[in-house]
């Protein structure tokens, strides 16, 4: 793509989405989760986060864009037999964003204030939704739409989006309506390289904060030290370093660890770039 045509798309973007996402909440902060390359923790940090803000008694909503591979749903325990509904069906038209919120806060296993609520608007898993996505995209406006609908309906406080990794329409989309970008690396030269592209794009689409997590970080890495080295090669501050955990991988996605290890460097990690997007200190007991 030339340099003019990608300056004018991205004005396009911008222009035709920050006009849109003026009709929501406008308490409610809408944060993305994104990473140039995949496997670098994303659902698993969305769904955290989630979880340590929710706990503080926020309404949590959590989408999951990323249409081509979704995932998040399995934190949650969630039933994919039960799933009526998804994202999918509401960007054909089948019905109202709405339909496809799932209240997932028994996640949260008791814990919490009476207000925590987390919502799940998942992908759809079965394996002709998602050809079909991949065969005829969608109108990527209306996903805006959705999440200015979900904010009002569902009352949130914080919509988290999961995204598919790499740069495409949604992910250009959600950047740009984004309150708070949150970009995930791991400290490996292709990640590094793939963060640059998509700290420029997120400074062209003017994303008000941009905040960087560096994941699955050797103990023996001296955490100060790379901290600085990642803000000072992107300009932008690093909100966490998250250690690579054993546990983490023995628990497989199957469930959420901050609430299975409250203690552990990773929680303590979730809980530190949670009191960073809601500007007040976690509890650090639930
Ligand atoms: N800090 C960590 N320590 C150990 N394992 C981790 C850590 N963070 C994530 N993982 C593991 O890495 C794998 C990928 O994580 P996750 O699915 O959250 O990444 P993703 O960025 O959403 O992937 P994708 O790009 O495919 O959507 C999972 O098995 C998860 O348990
Ligand atoms: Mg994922």
């Amino acid at each position: 793509m030339s340099g003019a045509l990608k300056q004018g798309m991205l004005k396009l973007i911008r222009r035709r989405f920050r006009i849109a996402s003026s009709k929501g909440n406008a308490m409610a902060k809408i944060v993305s989760v994104h990473s140039f390359r995949g496997g670098t923790g994303k659902s698993n940090s969305t769904a955290n986060l989630a979880a340590a803000i929710a706990l503080q008694g926020n309404r949590v909503g959590i989408v999951d864009t990323d249409i081509q591979s979704p995932g998040i749903h399995v934190l949650f325990g969630f039933d994919e037999n039960k799933l009526e509904r998804s994202l999918n069906d509401y960007l054909w038209g089948r019905c109202g964003v709405q339909a496809t919120a799932y209240d997932v806060t028994s996640a949260l296993k008791g814990a919490g204030a009476a207000c925590s609520r987390i919502y799940l608007i998942p992908s759809s898993l079965r394996a002709g939704e998602i050809a079909r996505v991949l065969r005829e995209g969608y109108d990527v406006g209306l996903l805006n739409d959705g999440f200015q609908d979900l904010i009002r309906i569902l009352d949130l406080d914080y919509l988290l989006i999961d995204t598919h990794p790499g740069l495409n329409e949604e992910t250009l989309l959600s950047i740009s309506i984004s309150d708070i970008l949150i970009l995930i690396l791991r400290p490996d030269q292709q990640d590094f390289q793939g963060t640059a592209v998509t700290v420029d794009i997120a400074r062209k689409l003017e994303v008000p904060q941009l905040l960087i997590i560096v994941n699955k970080v050797l103990a023996s890495f001296d955490f100060t030290v790379l901290k600085a080295q990642v803000e000072n090669t992107y300009g932008a501050p690093v909100a966490g370093i998250f250690p690579l955990s054993e546990e983490m991988i023995q628990l497989g996605s199957s469930d959420i660890f901050y609430l299975c290890y409250p203690d552990h460097l990773f929680s303590q990690a979730i809980r530190s770039v949670a009191e960073q997007l809601i500007g007040e200190s976690v509890k650090l007991s639930f």
